[in-house]
């Protein structure tokens, strides 16, 4: 009999049904997820099994007229991971990205997530994931905020008010029931004036729209950073709170001291080591650190004017060690991985199967009266071949 290998196919409105917009219970599975990394029970991509991921970059210019050049925000990227513990599953995270598709009525990036059982590599679930990973990305500073700041939180300031900090302030008001003013900051202030509207109208909490970034983090307990790259932030350390505990999901230019003087806290310090050593290998490394959110305190580094990484903090040990939280300024770098989609993913498989959610697909295809299995057979001998797949 040949092989069926039946797996899910969840839209977005699967994904909807399934959970993904529970914010409480997605930080609670990144919380689960940063244990395990501590635990090092995962494997991620790359000859350290650290990396990030797989990032396809276009050229400035091509004599290929149909060869993507680069643009703002424009790549197609693959993030694969194994996941223990009771996840105990594979999986990829692979997306475009392209600030153009605004244009086209889509998202700056669209996403997919396949899950693959962890032996045999059969597909699980192929599901949409724009918001499996924005809530997912949204999760980690949300742990961030469970775990670092001293005091709970009365002002949190958003800074870019795009799908990232939409969901970054579901879930940080999840842990921190506190707030009660919310101020936003964006480049076109009439984003950030919807967005402040949507606060009010879903939480009814107080709201104010900051034409400056300055202004926007001024009074601020919990600053979100979720930008995109289409133009630089630039934050002075200054202009925050001396409190000030930074989440950064997206990338923010300062000034030395906000990283020399602030306690920087990684979201996973193997991740950055991994990035470090990637970077060395580029043509112009400065250029390949600088894009990295964590960039900044890797040129610091280098310059012996911070902590070696293997000497800095990551959250999962700040978790796993009960250290204290921070009475000073913290600046908590996430740059995302793979873990995250597959731990989020598979959760939510697991309730879009008991919910009989989704359209069930067979990998091979094959009527088993009809062909039993001849094509299988001819794969066999293709690999046999020495094909590379
Ligand atoms: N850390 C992670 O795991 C992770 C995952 C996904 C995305 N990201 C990053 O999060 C960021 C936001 O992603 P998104 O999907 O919300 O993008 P988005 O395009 O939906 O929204 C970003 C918003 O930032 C605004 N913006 C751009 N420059 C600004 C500036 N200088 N000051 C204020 N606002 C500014 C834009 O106008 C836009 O409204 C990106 O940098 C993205 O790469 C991080």
């Amino acid at each position: 009999m040949p092989p069926r290998s039946p797996f899910l196919f969840l839209s977005e409105a699967d994904m909807v049904a399934a959970g993904v917009d529970d914010v409480a219970r997605s930080v609670d599975v990144a919380d689960e997820v940063f244990r395990l990394l501590k635990q090092g029970d995962y494997v991620m991509g790359g000859v350290n099994r650290n990396s990030h991921g797989l990032v396809l970059v276009f050229p400035e210019t091509s004599p290929f007229p149909n060869m993507p050049t680069a643009g703002p925000d424009r790549r197609v990227s693959a993030m694969p991971a194994y996941l223990g513990g009771r996840f105990d599953v594979c999986g990829v995270k692979w997306y475009g990205s392209n600030a153009e598709n605004r244009k086209r009525g889509l998202p700056r990036s669209v996403l997919t997530v396949m899950l693959n059982d962890k032996s045999t590599g059969e597909p699980l679930a192929l599901m949409a994931a724009n918001r499996l990973s924005s809530s997912r990305t949204a999760a980690v500073p949300a742990v961030a905020s469970r775990y670092l700041p001293a005091e709970p939180a009365r002002v949190l300031a958003v800074v870019g008010c795009g799908e990232i900090n939409r969901q970054a302030v579901r879930a940080i008001l999840s842990q921190q029931p506190g707030i009660e003013r919310i101020v936003c900051n964006n480049r076109s202030r009439e984003k950030a004036e919807a967005f402040a509207e949507w606060l009010r109208a879903e939480y009814g909490v107080e709201t104010a729209v900051a034409g400056t970034a300055r202004e926007c983090v001024a009074e601020a307990d919990i600053v979100t950073v979720a930008a995109s790259r289409t133009a630089p932030l630039r934050i002075e350390a200054d202009w925050f709170t001396p409190h000030a505990c930074i989440l950064l999901s997206g990338p923010m230019q300062s000034d030395e001291k906000i990283w020399t003087e602030s306690r920087v806290v990684y979201d996973h310090v193997p991740l950055h080591e991994a990035y470090v050593a990637d970077a060395r290998r580029a043509d112009d490394v400065d250029k390949a650190y600088l894009g990295q959110i964590g960039g900044y305190m890797y040129r610091l580094i280098d310059a012996g004017k911070a902590p070696p990484l293997a000497e800095s903090e990551d959250l999962g040990t700040i978790m796993a060690e009960e250290r204290p939280p921070s009475r000073g300024r913290t600046v908590f770098i996430a740059s995302g991985m793979a873990v995250f989609d597959v731990a989020w993913g598979f959760d939510l498989l697991e309730s879009a199967k008991q919910k009989g959610l989704g359209v069930e697909l067979e990998l091979w295809g094959f009527d088993e009266a009809e062909e039993g299995g001849g094509s299988l057979a001819a794969d066999e001998t293709a690999a046999g071949e020495g094909a590379a797949a």
